[in-house]
C-alpha cells in the first residue's frame, strides 16, 4: 500500500466464514469439529484469507444448530473441549487468521440456565431476563408471528404466562430492557475477548429491542419483523455495548441487520463509529421474494440486483464500510442462486460472482465451500432435509393448501438453508473427505468433479481465481478505497461498473447470461489488465465472461 492515511485492518480484510458442523470431521461421529478446522487452517492460509468467523460452536441442544446457546463459556460436545478451541485460536494466529466468533444474544437456547430459572417463578431472579406476557382470550397475548413459523409466542405451564420468541420454541428472545442482562452479556464477550478472540458477529443484532408500539396493531403480513427490527432503543444498546466492551478491544464487528436500510446502517455502522464496524444488509438476498416469503423459485433479475449492490456501494461510501456477501449459512449456494450451476457453466458462472463481488469496496466474505463453486444439492426427498425452518415451513404452506407439496419441494431445492449446509467437499474419496463415519447431513452428489483437492492441483481452478481476487485486493488500493460507479444499470445482460481512485481507474464487465453479448466497454489491450476468467480477443463477453482491467 502506498502513503495514504492507514485504514483499520478490517477494511482490508477478507473474511472466511466457517459452518463447523459442515467443515471437517476428526472424529469419525459425522459432525464437523475444532480439531476438524485446525487441521485445515494450511488450506485457509494457502486461500489467503485474513479472518475466519465460526458460526457457533457454544453448547447447545441444537434446536437451531448452536444457534441456540445453552451455555455461552462451553464449547458444544460434538465439536470438542475448550482445549480444543483454545488450540485452534493458537494455530490461527500462529499463522496470521483472526478469528470472529458468532455472539447470538437476541435469545438463548430455553436449555440456559438463566432460562431454566426464570420459567420456575414470577418472583425468580431471573425472570425478567426474558419476555413474559399474560395470555389473551385463551390464547397468546398477540398474534405476532415467529420466524420458523407458528405463534412468537409459547404457553408455559409452570406460571400460566407466555414467552416470547422470534425463533424457534426452544430460543427464547433475551429482554434486553432489563440492565442485568445487557450487562451478562457484556461480561461474557469481555471474557472471550480476554481469552484472544478478535472480534463477533452479531446474530440478528437489529432485533434486540422490540418496539413495543405493535403489540396491539395488525402486524402486515403477521411477520416479526415490524415489531423487532431497528427498534426503538437498538442504537443505545450497540452504542453500550461499544463503550462496555467493544472500544476496549482491537476487533472486527459485524452486524446481522436483517431489515437494515442505509439510513439505519449509518447508525450501526458510521464512520464515526460508536456502535458496530459494518452490517450485513438483506436487500439482494431478498430479491423475488413474494407472497410466501423466500419460498418461489423466481430468477434474480440483473437490474434489480444491480440496483440493490449499487445502492449500497454509492450512498454508504466515506459514510459507513460495506459488507460483501452473495452466500452464508442461511442463504443457497451463491453460483446457483446468482450464477449457472450447470456443469460447463459452474466454473465459469462461479468466477464471475466472486470478481464481481471482490472488486466492490467492503469487506468481502467468502463461505466456506464458495470458493470450490459448491452448488446447491437439490435434495429429492423431504427426508434429506435437516433444517428447522424449511421442514416448519413445508409443514405450515402444504397442509394449509397454499402450495402443493411438489412445488415446495422445489422451492426447497432453491431456497433452504441446507444447500449451504452439505458437507465441505476436500476430495473425491468417501464421503469427500469430509468424515469416516456417516455424514449429519448428505453430501452433494458432485464431489467427485468440485472438491478442494482437484481445484488446488489446477491453476484455472475457482480456488486459484479466489486466491488472485485476494491478492489483487491487497495490492491495489484503488479495490478498497475507490469510488463505486455503475456503466450501464439498465443493461440486462452485463453488470459493468467502474472504481476510482487518485486519477486511475478500473473497469469490471460481468456477463450474467449464457450468451454471448457485444460489449463496447471492453477495452483489448492485455497490458490493462488485472484479471479474466476466460479468453477473449473480440469486443464480446462470451457466456460468463468476467474481467477487470485499467483504463
Ligand atoms: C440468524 C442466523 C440463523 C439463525 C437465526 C436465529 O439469522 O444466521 O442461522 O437461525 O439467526 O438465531
Amino acid at each position: 500500500m502506498t502513503e495514504s492515511k492507514s485504514l483499520p485492518w478490517w477494511k482490508e480484510a477478507v473474511v472466511y466464514q466457517i459452518y463447523p458442523r459442515s467443515f471437517q470431521d476428526s472424529d469419525g461421529d459425522g459432525v464437523g469439529d475444532l480439531k476438524g478446522i485446525t487441521d485445515r487452517l494450511d488450506y485457509l492460509k494457502e486461500l489467503g484469507i485474513d479472518v475466519i468467523w465460526l458460526s457457533p460452536v457454544y453448547r447447545s441442544p441444537n434446536a437451531d444448530n448452536g444457534y441456540d446457546i445453552s451455555d455461552y463459556r462451553a464449547i458444544q460436545e460434538e465439536f470438542g473441549g475448550m482445549e480444543d478451541f483454545d488450540r485452534l485460536l493458537e494455530k490461527a494466529h500462529g499463522l496470521g487468521i483472526r478469528i470472529m466468533m458468532d455472539l447470538v444474544v437476541n435469545h438463548t437456547s430455553d436449555e440456559h440456565f438463566w432460562f431454566a430459572e426464570s420459567r420456575k417463578g414470577k418472583d425468580n431472579p431471573y425472570r425478567d431476563y426474558y419476555i413474559w406476557r399474560e395470555g389473551r382470550a385463551g390464547g397468546p397475548p398477540n398474534d405476532w408471528k415467529a420466524s420458523f413459523g407458528g405463534s412468537a409466542w409459547e404457553y408455559d405451564e409452570i406460571t400460566g404466562m407466555y414467552y416470547l420468541h422470534s425463533f424457534h420454541k426452544k430460543q427464547p428472545d433475551l429482554n434486553w430492557e432489563n440492565e442485568a442482562v445487557r450487562h451478562a452479556v457484556y461480561d461474557m464477550m469481555r471474557w472471550w475477548f480476554d481469552k484472544g478472540i478478535d472480534g463477533f458477529r452479531m446474530d440478528v443484532i437489529s432485533m434486540i429491542s422490540k418496539d413495543w408500539r405493535y403489540f396491539d396493531r395488525h402486524p402486515k403480513d403477521g411477520s416479526l419483523w415490524e415489531f423487532s427490527v431497528n427498534g426503538p432503543r437498538v442504537h443505545e444498546f450497540l452504542q453500550e455495548m461499544n463503550k462496555e466492551v467493544l472500544s476496549r478491544y482491537d476487533c472486527i464487528t459485524v452486524g446481522e441487520t436483517a431489515g437494515v436500510t442505509i439510513e439505519e446502517a449509518k447508525r450501526y455502522a458510521g464512520e464515526t463509529g460508536g456502535e458496530l464496524n459494518m452490517v450485513f444488509q438483506f436487500e439482494h438476498v431478498c430479491l423475488g421474494d413474494g407472497r410466501f416469503g423466500k419460498w418461489n423459485d423466481t430468477p434474480v433479475d440483473l437490474r434489480e440486483f444491480k440496483a440493490v449492490m449499487g445502492k449500497w456501494q454509492t450512498l454508504l461510501a466515506g459514510k459507513a464500510w460495506n459488507s460483501l456477501y452473495l452466500g452464508n449459512h442461511d442463504q443457497p449456494r451463491s453460483v446457483s442462486r446468482f450464477g449457472d450451476d450447470r456443469p460447463e457453466y459452474r466454473e465459469l458462472s462461479a468466477k464471475m460472482l466472486a470478481l464481481c463481488l471482490h472488486f466492490m469496496q467492503g469487506t468481502p466474505y467468502i463461505y466456506q465451500g464458495e470458493e470450490l463453486g459448491m452448488t446447491n444439492p437439490y435434495f429429492e426427498r423431504l427426508e434429506d432435509y435437516r433444517d428447522v425452518e424449511s421442514l416448519n415451513a413445508y409443514r405450515e404452506l402444504t397442509e394449509a393448501g397454499l402450495v402443493d407439496g411438489k412445488d415446495m419441494l422445489r422451492y426447497i431445492g432453491q431456497k433452504s438453508r441446507d444447500n449451504a449446509r452439505t458437507p465441505m467437499q476436500w476430495d473425491a474419496g468417501e464421503n469427500a473427505g469430509f468424515t469416516g463415519g456417516t455424514p449429519w447431513i448428505g453430501l452433494n452428489p458432485n464431489y467427485g468433479q468440485v472438491n478442494a483437492e482437484v481445484q488446488r492441483r489446477d491453476p484455472d481452478s475457482v480456488f486459484h481465481f479466489y486466491r488472485k481476487l485476494i491478492r489483487l485486493r491487497k495490492e491495489h488500493e484503488i479495490i478498497i478505497r475507490g469510488s463505486f460507479r455503475d456503466l450501464s444499470p439498465e443493461d440486462e445482460s452485463v453488470y459493468a461498473y467502474e472504481r476510482e481512485y487518485r486519477g486511475k481507474r478500473v473497469r469490471v464487465l460481468c456477463n450474467f447470461t449464457d450468451r454471448t453479448v457485444p460489449c463496447e466497454w471492453k477495452l483489448l489491450d492485455s497490458e490493462r489488465l488485472l484479471i479474466q476468467n476466460r479468453e477473449n480477443t473480440e469486443k464480446t463477453l462470451l457466456p460468463y465472461e468476467a474481467l477487470a482491467f485499467w483504463v
